[in-house]
């Protein structure tokens, strides 16, 4: 089994400003057009969490995004819609009671974390339309007002 610091190497991935590593491994050649501009049809990367980087800050992006786990794990996610204000925890691992597999609509909130004795997780992305940071936002104490009642968790998702 590949260690974290084989993967980093082998995918040539680099600090992400969520925490964590990636590497964006397609664009593509095919643009169209959005309310918000012009974006690649769809973009896709590898993305790294491990026991010096363990979490993926809460943020959402307008885009859907296809989350397939590739090695490692369990890595939890915390889904936070905006709108209802549920908060969703979906763990990906390889045990055969977790999926492989997440979904997450554009607009939700969204925070990845290493959980159990998980060293590292290895997930590649999809998103559709492609990545762009303009579409992109990091959550703020603003969100922790508006969600008291997930306030704990939301400071725990927020930190550097
Ligand atoms: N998150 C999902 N896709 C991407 C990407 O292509 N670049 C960055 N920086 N973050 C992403």
């Amino acid at each position: 089994m590949s260690t974290a610091a084989e993967l980093i190497t082998r995918l040539a991935l680099e600090k992400h400003p969520e925490g964590g590593y990636f590497k964006r491994i397609h664009t593509s050649a095919h643009a169209i057009e959005t309310a918000n501009g012009e974006r690649a049809r769809v973009t896709s990367i590898h993305y790294l969490l491990t026991a010096d980087e363990p979490l993926g800050r809460l943020h959402r992006n307008r885009s859907d995004i296809l989350h397939y786990l590739q090695g490692g794990g369990p890595v939890e996610y915390l889904l936070l819609d905006e709108v209802s204000g549920e908060l969703r925890r979906v763990t990906l691992g390889h045990a055969p009671d977790l999926q492989l597999f997440l979904f997450v609509p554009g607009g939700v909130w969204k925070a990845s974390r290493l959980i159990g004795a998980a060293r590292h997780a290895l997930v590649s992305e999809a998103v559709v339309p492609g990545f762009d940071f303009a579409d992109h936002a990091f959550a703020d104490a603003a969100l922790l007002e508006r969600f008291p009642q997930h306030r704990e968790l939301i400071y725990s998702l927020v930190r550097r």
